[in-house]
């Protein structure tokens, strides 16, 4: 079991980065927390493209994001409520389409690479 100290201590030593590719091609890589979701880190540093108007409350499906690669973490499937909102995005469902919001940033992860879609509404 770990203790506070021991997370705290994992916390600050691994910083998952994230780089979100537009549709321009312009790639803008973030430093994310652990246990931080995809859609915060955007958020937080105003990264165009995700809209997340419930603020991660999985009820708007503007937080949408096509997964190029979770680093070293194993991609898990969408939860069940996530799959039925990935189907009202502004743009088509493709196979690695997830909810910004849904996914948590691990210290398996390393470098994590994700397409914005063209639009969320
Ligand atoms: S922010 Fe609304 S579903 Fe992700």
């Amino acid at each position: 079991m770990m203790t506070r100290e021991s997370q705290m201590q994992r916390v600050s030593w691994t910083m998952p980065e994230i780089t979100f590719i537009g549709q321009d091609g312009a790639s803008t890589t973030l430093a994310g927390s652990i246990g931080e979701s995809i859609m915060r880190v955007a958020t937080r540093h105003g990264i165009p493209g995700i809209e997340a108007e419930c603020g991660g409350e999985l009820a708007c499906a503007t937080c949408h994001i096509f997964v190029k690669t979770l680093g070293d973490a194993d991609t898990e499937p969408p939860g069940e409520v996530e799959d039925l909102m990935l189907e009202c995005t502004a743009v088509g469902r493709a196979f690695n389409s997830r909810l910004a919001c849904q996914i948590y940033l691990t210290d398996e992860m390393g470098c994590v690479v994700v397409e914005l879609p063209e639009r969320q509404i």
